[in-house]
C-alpha cells in the first residue's frame, strides 16, 4: 500500500503574510464605510451615550468639527439621525424645513461640500409616541397616512443638502411615494437608499438611548420584519427595487449574514449592511472585560459582513477603522 500524500495543500498559500494578502478574497476600504451620527439642538453639546462608549449626541457646531476631522481621517460618508427639541404625534420635526437634521445638513454642506450626506428618513425620533409612523384612531400605525409625511421629509432633506435619503420606517409603498415627491420637487438626481430588509431586532437596544425613540406603547413588530423570516427579505428587497430604490440596506448585520448572502445573490444594486448599536455594544463590552481582542474582533466582524455580500458597511467604528486601514 502506498501512502497518499496530499496533492492539494491549501497551506502553501498561507505561508507568509504577503502571500496571504495576495490571495485575500475580501478587502476592507474606508471608501465603503458609512459613519452614523446623532445631532441635537443647542451649541457646545457632546453628550455621551452610556451603552455606546465613544459615541455621542452632538450639537451642530461640534458635529461639524468632529466630522471635519473624521473626513480628514478618510471617512467621507455620513448618516444623520436627529433628536428634535420637541416631539409631537405627527413627527413634524422630520419635515420642518428648520428641523434639526435639515439645519445640520445645510451647515455640513457648507463646511464639508465634498462629503456624502445621507439623511435617515423616519418619524420615530420625532413622534412623541416613538413609532415610525402616525397612529390611526384604532391605535394602529397608519401606513398610507404616513407616506405623505415621509415624502415631505425627503423633499425637505434634499432641499437642505442631503445627497441621499434613507427611509428606515418600513411602511409599505414608501419608496414610490418618496421617489414621486422627490421627482416632482426637482430632485430626480437624489438617490434613495432604502432599509429594505429591516428586522424587528433587540440589537437596536442602545440606539434607543442614542436617538430617544423608544416606542411608548407596543413594539415595531407590525412593520419591521420577523427575525425568523429569510425568504421574506427578498420580497421586501424586490418591492423596494420595483418602487425605485437605488441602493438597499440590510439590518442588523452580523446575526443576519444569511440574509445578506441571499440578497447579494439576487440583486445587482449596491448593498449596505448596518452593523447596529447592539452589535457595537456587545463587542465593546466584551473587550472592556478583556474577554476578546477588540481591534481583531472589530476587523473580523467587518470582514465577515463584506464576505457575506455587503458592498458598504454602516458602522459606528468607521473613523477608527479608517485609521487602522491606513496604518
Ligand atoms: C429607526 C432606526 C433604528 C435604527 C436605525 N434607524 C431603530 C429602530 O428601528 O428602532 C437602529 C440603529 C442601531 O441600532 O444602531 N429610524
Amino acid at each position: 500500500m502506498t501512502i497518499m500524500f496530499p496533492i492539494e495543500r491549501p497551506r502553501r498559500l498561507r505561508r507568509t503574510e504577503n502571500l496571504r494578502r495576495l490571495v485575500q478574497e475580501t478587502r476592507l476600504s474606508s471608501d465603503a464605510l458609512i459613519y452614523p451620527v446623532f445631532v441635537r439642538p443647542g451649541s457646545a453639546v457632546q453628550s455621551p451615550i452610556s451603552a455606546m462608549p465613544g459615541i455621542f449626541q452632538w450639537s451642530p457646531d461640534l458635529l461639524v468639527k468632529h466630522l471635519t476631522s473624521v473626513y480628514e481621517g478618510g471617512v467621507r460618508v455620513f448618516l444623520l439621525f436627529g433628536i428634535p427639541e420637541s416631539k409631537d404625534s405627527r413627527g413634524s420635526g422630520a419635515y420642518d424645513p428648520n428641523g434639526i437634521v435639515q439645519e445640520t445638513l445645510r451647515l455640513l454642506k457648507e463646511k464639508l461640500p465634498e462629503a456624502v450626506l445621507i439623511a435617515d428618513l423616519c418619524l420615530c425620533e420625532y413622534t412623541d409616541h416613538g413609532h415610525c409612523g402616525i397612529i390611526a384612531s384604532n391605535g394602529v400605525v397608519d401606513n398610507d397616512g404616513t407616506l405623505d409625511l415621509l415624502a415631505q421629509a425627503a423633499v425637505e432633506q434634499a432641499r437642505a443638502g442631503a445627497d441621499v435619503v434613507a427611509p428606515s420606517d418600513m411602511m409599505d409603498g414608501r419608496v414610490s411615494a418618496i421617489r414621486r415627491a422627490l421627482d416632482q420637487a426637482g430632485f430626480h438626481h437624489i438617490p434613495i437608499m432604502s432599509y429594505a430588509a429591516k428586522y424587528a431586532s433587540g440589537f437596536y437596544g442602545p440606539f434607543r438611548e442614542a436617538a430617544e425613540n423608544t416606542p411608548q406603547f407596543g413594539d415595531r413588530r407590525t412593520y419591521q420584519m420577523d427575525p425568523a423570516n429569510r425568504r421574506e427579505a427578498l420580497r421586501e428587497v424586490r418591492l423596494d427595487l420595483q418602487e425605485g430604490a437605488d441602493m438597499i440596506i440590510a439590518k442588523p448585520a452580523l446575526p443576519y449574514l444569511d440574509v445578506l448572502a441571499d440578497i447579494r445573490a439576487e440583486v445587482s444594486v449596491p448593498i449596505a449592511a448596518y452593523q447596529v448599536s447592539g452589535e457595537f455594544a456587545m463587542i465593546e463590552a466584551a473587550a472592556q472585560n478583556g474577554w476578546i481582542e477588540r481591534e481583531r474582533v472589530i476587523m473580523e466582524s467587518l470582514t465577515a459582513i463584506r464576505r457575506a455580500g455587503a458592498d458598504m458597511i454602516i458602522t459606528y467604528w468607521a473613523p477608527e477603522v479608517s485609521r487602522w486601514l491606513k496604518a
